[in-house]
């Protein structure tokens, strides 16, 4: 019986420009070439979801009624993934505005649109769901809503908590698996303390840090497991989280045990960090398996 995944979140039409730098406040650093990409933290992790295989992904997103949509829907289209859409006359289409710099890191500003329009009543019918993965692109009382339909109706909960903040008790309480990153956590948890004291203080059953390129830390109800990161050479690090969790989902979601789930999500996030763009640089499960396969150097 094959293993459905639900996303419920953003998508965004990124507006990416490279520069030999992020520019800092009140400066202008000239730029190279510009390009746009199909983007937004749920889509991005729909599209890895179903790159990855084993696991039926479908998204529910808010959409304009405006010619940027029409790049995201073909992208998700074109990977596979069957799309619930929710259409506003008011809002635009999201959108992201993203430098690159030749190190590969990025500095992000979102307009959320038609993202932030989304409501609890807009998540569809949950049966035949096993797994529904949600970020932090759309309203919070919308997220919240939506965990907790999930946990009212017994399917697994996974929370990517991006872009960071202060999340209520109640959305915690209905999460089952949580991802972030080092200022994510921090966000939640607070600063005090080390890293272990700061995963202590989260009241959910399993969490996943990552830590870029040290790698990423789980402490779940299995077990504590650390997966090294791999080393790719690194061209743009945009998506690279989003893969990552799009990959665990597909792949706890097929039942996988965590070390292998973590294996195959960090391979993915470090395939996606060589390429261009959120999903045009998601890999597929077939160049994740030659990673893997791959002696190491
Ligand atoms: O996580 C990367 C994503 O963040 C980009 O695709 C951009 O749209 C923003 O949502």
């Amino acid at each position: 019986m094959t293993t459905t995944v639900l996303v419920a979140g953003s998508a965004n039409l990124d507006f990416v420009v490279r520069a030999s730098r992020i520019p800092a406040p009140g400066e202008t650093v000239l730029g190279q070439d510009f390009r746009t990409y199909a983007g937004g933290k749920g889509a991005n992790q729909a599209v890895a979801c179903a790159r990855a295989g084993g696991a039926a992904t479908r998204m529910l997103l808010g959409l304009g009624q405006d010619a940027f949509a029409q790049p995201i829907e073909a992208s998700l289209a074109d990977a596979g993934v069957e799309r619930i859409v929710r259409r506003f006359d008011q809002h635009a289409t999201g959108t992201a505005f993203i430098t690159v710099a030749d190190g590969g890191e990025n500095a992000i500003t979102v307009a959320p649109g038609a993202n932030a329009a989304l409501q609890p009543q807009d998540l569809p019918p949950l049966a035949g769901v096993d797994l529904l993965l949600l970020q932090l692109e759309t309203p919070l009382a919308t997220v919240s809503a939506w965990a907790r339909a999930a946990q009212a109706a017994g399917v697994q909960v996974l929370l990517n908590a991006a872009p960071a903040q202060a999340l209520p008790a109640e959305l915690l309480a209905a999460v089952d698996v949580l991802v972030l990153n080092e200022g994510e956590l921090r966000a939640l948890a607070g600063s005090a303390g080390t890293l272990d004291d700061q995963l202590q203080r989260l009241a959910v059953p399993d969490v996943v840090v990552t830590l870029g390129a040290r790698g990423c830390v789980a402490h779940t109800r299995a077990g504590h497991f650390v997966q090294p990161a791999f080393s790719v050479s690194v061209v743009d690090t945009t998506g690279a989280g989003d893969t990552f969790c799009g990959t665990l989902a597909a792949a706890l979601a097929r039942r996988e045990a965590w070390p292998q789930a973590l294996r195959q999500a960090s391979a993915a996030a470090a395939l996606a960090c060589t390429q261009a763009g959120a999903q045009a640089s998601i890999p597929t499960r077939q160049q994740v398996q030659d990673l893997l396969a791959a002696p190491s150097p």
